[in-house]
């Protein structure tokens, strides 16, 4: 009796899915946040590092929207389940330029979830105008697969 009670558990140890925190949060795919901005992330080399390109929903310019290249940086260390990790935008159209920094984690549900702040700095014109030229923010990104047209 006692080793089928054994042999039930080890079987449900086995069968029962890993715990959110020991699934891998993966940076490379379609990422959507709360603006209703996305983006894609290529592969992450063996030395963390990416790129991908952005396509922001709003912009602080009157300029129109262009898809614009990012470059980033993925911590490797421990190489952990959830990293942290950092990008730059260097926007297409305007001479702005936005770092977000973040931590990618697993929800209870499983579901990979980007939590980042960011700061947007805008190219004044002159150095009296500095002082209104950095914005900050926070941005949540979730992954989306594709939409078909
Ligand atoms: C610009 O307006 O000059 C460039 C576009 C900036 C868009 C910002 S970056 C932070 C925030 N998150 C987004 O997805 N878009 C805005």
């Amino acid at each position: 009796m006692q080793v089928a009670a054994v042999l039930l558990l080890l079987a449900l140890a086995l069968v029962t899915p890993s715990s959110s925190a020991e699934r891998k949060c993966v940076l490379t795919g379609l990422w959507f946040n709360d603006l209703g901005s996305n983006m894609t992330i290529n592969s992450v080399n063996e030395a963390g590092e990416f790129s991908g390109m952005y396509h922001t929903a709003v912009t602080a310019t009157s300029r129109k929207i262009r898809i614009s290249p990012l470059q980033g940086s993925q911590h490797r260390e421990n190489n952990s389940n959830q990293p942290t990790f950092g990008f730059t935008v260097n926007w297409s159209y305007s001479g702005s330029t936005t770092v977000f920094v973040g931590q990618c984690f697993v929800d209870e549900d499983g579901r990979e979830i980007l939590k980042t702040m960011w700061l947007l700095r805008e190219q004044v014109g002159s150095l009296g105008d500095d002082w209104k030229a950095t914005r900050v923010g926070i941005n949540v990104f979730v992954r989306r697969a594709p939409r078909r047209e």
